[in-house]
């Protein structure tokens, strides 16, 4: 569990406390004696501080300091960085709970704070026997006239943070727990009573809609497919086409046939990040009662070099009929995605935008700091979903579509190929996926920031819920009125 965050407006009795202003001048009176002040000065001004500690005891009182950053985004990530920090000590402490003073009435700096902190308490201890370590923290009680004017700020954030920590969840669950039945399960239990409709498809329906790519990855496996559908459709919707979340959903990715070779599966149970995303995000919109029509296709399996599983030179043919020669079974997550992306048709979406930890080429161009984002015909929606992902700090970067990629996945037996030549991977697959879309689309690869092997501040160790608190943005401005076509 990690802790929920509530307004107060009554002052507590003395406990941790953490003071946020931006100048010495905007100190609350009565907190600080004069030597307090002046230790405080030295830190920040000599030493470049921003938080301050001071341990009275039984409780700790810091004051953090807003960076001196014109950079909006840039002083919120620090500030989130900062709750992470805090939340540290207070959970050694074997803190309960934490009171934050907003003393400078800044709301996106406090809930950026909070969000910090909430976020770095998270952990995956399912399965240890062994909770010495086990994070306290269950309260942070924010203090501020301008969060309690605005209203229920607080509910949206704890309705947020436990969509990221649902989509953690998902991608630390080992392929041991979370087959591509089960992950179809927890997604049910977890939309119960949220307004959103759910639909499984199992294998007979699958098959039944000759969705050959996730067939085909599947071929290998003991466990069979599904396609879960997320749908949440409110009554005021501001769009009458819907907009489309799709998400790979490969539970483990052993690379089937092309086995992948050393340390290269090591983490491949986080090869679902992109469908346990858009799971947390549709849930998360509609909790938060958001106006806006959205759905969610998460084609899932395993892929695994079993008996009877594809090998180099087979062809599939996808949904939509295309053809596919298959060259190389690692490159299974364009496969299954191309029938979800042929199914979105389905609902005539005004966008679609896709989430998939597709290529290692993108991990390579870009590191772990962000996604490797491709657009067509979507320029606006990209620009809002960039915009949104600076202000999250879940950032991405735009590489292009150009037609010569496309030429270098046609094939000589069947219309397409599923594996480009070795540069470029991650457009060459974001090419492959174009071919099977006929609206405006986005597509992330989000190979890089998914998933950490080191703990990573607020964004943990392990899953990092990367891209449900930046659709999440994305939504909320596009019902502000950012429109999104064309
Ligand atoms: N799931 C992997 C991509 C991946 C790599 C995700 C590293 C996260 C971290 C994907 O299915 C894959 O294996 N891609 C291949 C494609 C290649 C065979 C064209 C790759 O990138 O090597
Ligand atoms: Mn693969
Ligand atoms: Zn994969």
């Amino acid at each position: 569990m990690i802790p929920s965050v509530t307004l107060t407006n009554i002052e507590q009795e003395l406990g941790h406390l953490v003071v946020i202003i931006s100048k010495f001048s905007h100190l609350p009176a009565g907190i600080f004696s004069t030597a307090e002040k002046k230790y405080m000065k030295e830190q920040v001004e000599n030493l470049h501080q921003q938080i301050v500690s001071f341990n009275r005891l039984s409780y700790f009182v810091w004051v953090y300091f807003i960076k001196e950053e014109k950079d909006i985004s840039k002083r919120l990530e620090a500030t989130r960085k900062a709750g992470d920090q805090i939340a540290g000590t207070l959970n050694a402490q074997k803190a309960k709970r934490v009171a934050i003073f907003d003393a400078e009435n800044d709301g996106d700096i406090t809930l950026a704070l909070a969000e910090g902190m909430a976020l770095g308490c998270y952990q995956f201890l399912k399965y240890k026997k062994d909770r010495e370590n086990e994070n306290t923290l269950e309260n942070i009680e924010i203090y501020s006239k301008v969060l309690e004017e605005e209203g229920d700020n607080t509910s949206k954030l704890n309705i947020l943070l436990e969509a990221v920590c649902f989509c953690r969840d998902l991608v630390n669950e080992p392929n041991s727990f979370l087959t591509a039945t089960l992950f179809a399960k927890e997604v049910e239990k977890m939309a119960e009573g949220s307004g959103v409709t759910t639909e499984v498809l199992d294998f007979e329906k699958i098959a039944a809609l000759k969705m050959g790519g996730l067939l085909g990855v599947n071929q290998g496996s003991f466990e069979p497919p599904t396609f879960t559908i997320l749908e949440w459709k409110p009554a005021g919707a501001i769009n009458v086409k819907p907009v489309v979340f799709v998400g790979k959903g490969v539970v483990y990715d052993t690379g089937g046939m092309n086995l992948k070779p050393g340390d290269s599966m090591l983490t491949m149970k986080h090869d679902m990040a992109g469908a346990a995303a858009v799971a947390a995000t549709i849930i998360a919109i509609a909790k938060a009662n958001i106006p806006v029509h959205v759905v969610g296709l998460m084609p899932a399996t395993d892929n695994r070099p079993g008996e009877r599983a594809l090998v180099s030179g087979d062809v599939i043919t996808i949904h939509n009929g295309t053809t596919v020669e298959v060259l190389n079974t690692d490159a299974e997550g364009r496969l299954i995605l191309a029938d979800a992306l042929s199914y979105a048709k389905n609902f005539n979406p005004e966008l679609v935008i896709d989430l998939a930890t597709l290529t290692g080429a993108a991990v390579r161009a870009i590191g772990k700091f962000g996604a490797a984002a491709m657009q067509s015909n979507a320029r606006e929606a990209l620009e809002s979903l960039k915009s949104s992902g600076y202000h999250v700090y879940e950032r991405l970067v735009e590489f292009p579509m150009w037609d010569e990629y496309g030429d270098q996945i046609k094939s000589d037996l069947a219309d397409l190929k599923n594996l480009g030549p070795p540069e470029a991977g991650m457009i060459t697959a974001g090419k492959f996926l174009e071919k099977f879309t006929s609206y405006p689309y986005i597509h992330l690869d989000i190979a890089g920031p998914a998933f950490n092997e080191k703990r990573d501040s607020y964004r943990a160790l392990g899953g990092t819920g990367y891209g449900v608190r930046l659709l999440f943005e994305f939504v909320r401005r596009f019902v502000e009125g950012e429109r999104v076509n064309g």
